[in-house]
């Protein structure tokens, strides 16, 4: 019986976090299998991605529901058919309701490109440029029902330089992701995370 923790990837574009996970399964690295990668937009990377290694995929396209209520009663739909323990949010471009995020209470981890709790919301390395801070990164975290809120698991940190542009610093930040990310989710596989009001303990 295979008895790996199951994730459901939820991606809105390109898809790198997301083939970072699926790199450190195959590499050994992560001890969990994906069973789903569900998108709210079509024709993106993601899709082919999870195609390309052999993952169900689905787009669930937001333009197609009426609601977020049935949008989302939709993904839920799907993550619990496929079994689906921890939703993981990977270039997710939607603020969940309070409704799904309970729906996975401590069973979402979402990744943002800054340190939380600076700059969250959707244009991180803009606002990040346009503040002048000297030290950027990215932060996985579980969610919870504000925005890039919840409890956070891991950081990493890059210096931002003074000819940075959005492009340059995304990139030297989605390097760092590529690490965290997978990290984390191992943390969780092994179970050694363990929440504490704001804090989470690496146990
Ligand atoms: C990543 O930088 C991720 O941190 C960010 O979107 C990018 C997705 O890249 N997520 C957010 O901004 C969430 N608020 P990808 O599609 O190549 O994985």
């Amino acid at each position: 019986m295979n008895t790996k923790l199951k994730l459901g990837v939820l991606c809105s574009g390109r898809g790198t976090d997301l083939q970072s996970i699926i790199d450190a399964i195959a590499d050994g690295k992560l001890d969990a299998q994906i069973a789903i990668v569900l998108t709210d937009k079509p024709n993106v990377m993601a899709l082919e991605r999870a195609a390309r290694a052999g993952i169900k995929n689905l787009c669930i396209d937001r333009k197609s529901f009426e609601d977020q209520l049935s949008f989302e009663a939709k993904i839920l739909n799907e993550l619990r058919a496929a079994e689906v323990e921890l939703v993981i949010l990977a270039g997710f471009m939607r603020i969940l309701s309070p409704t799904f995020v309970r729906a996975y209470k401590d069973r979402i981890m979402n990744i943002h490109p800054s340190l939380l709790p600076s700059f969250p919301g959707a244009h991180a390395h803009r606002d990040v440029l346009a503040y002048g801070v000297k030290v950027s990164g990215c932060t996985v975290h579980f969610v919870d029902e504000g925005t890039d809120s919840g409890p956070i698991i891991l950081q990493a940190a890059v210096k931002v330089w003074e000819d940075d542009d959005e492009e340059s610093l995304a990139a030297r930040v989605l390097e760092q992701e590529h690490i965290i990310y997978p990290l984390a989710i191992q943390l969780y596989a092994q179970g050694r995370l363990s929440i504490e009001g704001r804090r989470v303990k690496i146990l």
